[in-house]
């Protein structure tokens, strides 16, 4: 059984301020139980805070980008190392965002989850289809070429911990989610991917989150699907109550 991981992308919002309100209202509206993950992807500036006030919670951190090199001259970017000292145990790696507005390929986003993996901070990997692909019939396609290219020789002792989250890009901020069977149509064909590059009990154990408007309505049905493990969720997850329900799921 895989469990469950939620984790909220609050891509580039928040203050210190705002970001320690939500985390004061969210862990007190967080049911406490251990039967989902729950990460916030938060902005670098906040980072050391929220750090602090989620000790000794169950809600873990995580950044939404990194650079895939020790130290050196990459101005304006962060290494691994520096959001290991927050504790970050988590990364968005190759957001459609990164991937259109900054310019991010393959081969790039291979070395960034090559580098989270060795270092011990889990990579969340995101793959999806643009409208137009969508509707060309290249769902498949999109999705093959970005999940082999950013998996393909990685050490497979390291490819169990990866979480894969399918974007389809259309999907993202725009209210219209996936249907809950088409989104579980693409995640089972990735997971048969994974099978192909690893092995089945990789492909197994690998846990695949959906994400695109995602919201407190429609997580549940979500979560039916067999192959659904999780969410990435933007707005939704910028207010503590909002999100609260989501990971509350079960309830
Ligand atoms: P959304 O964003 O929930 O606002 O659609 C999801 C994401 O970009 O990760």
């Amino acid at each position: 059984m895989r469990k469950p991981i939620i984790a909220a992308n609050w891509k580039m919002h928040k203050t210190v301020k705002e970001a320690l309100d939500f985390v004061e209202k969210f862990k007190a509206l967080v049911v406490k139980n251990n039967e989902v993950d729950i990460i916030l992807c938060v902005p670098y500036t906040v980072l050391a805070s929220v750090a602090q006030s989620l000790s000794g919670s169950t809600v873990n951190l995580g950044a939404q980008n990194m650079y895939h090199q020790d130290k050196g001259a990459f101005t304006g970017e962060i290494a691994p190392a520096m959001l290991l000292e927050f504790e970050t145990r988590y990364v968005i790696i190759g957001h459609s965002e990164r991937r259109e507005i900054f310019g991010e390929t393959d081969e790039l986003i291979r070395e960034k989850v090559n580098k989270a993996l060795q270092l011990g901070i889990t990579p969340i990997l995101c793959v999806g289809e643009t409208s137009e692909e969508r509707e060309g019939g290249f769902t498949e396609a999109k999705c093959r070429k970005q999940v082999e290219s950013a998996l393909k020789g990685l050490d497979k002792s390291l490819a169990a911990q990866i979480i894969i989250a399918y974007e389809p890009i259309w999907a993202i901020g725009t209210g219209k989610t996936a249907s809950s069977n088409d989104a579980e149509e693409t995640i089972a064909y990735i997971r048969r991917l994974v099978a192909g590059i690893f092995d089945e009990t990789t492909a197994q154990t690998i846990r695949i989150q959906y994400g695109g408007s995602v919201k407190s309505d429609n997580i549940k049905e979500l979560m039916t699907k067999p192959n659904i493990d999780g969410a990435l969720v933007g707005g939704a997850s910028l207010d503590a109550e909002s999100f609260a329900k989501i990971v509350n799921f079960k309830e």
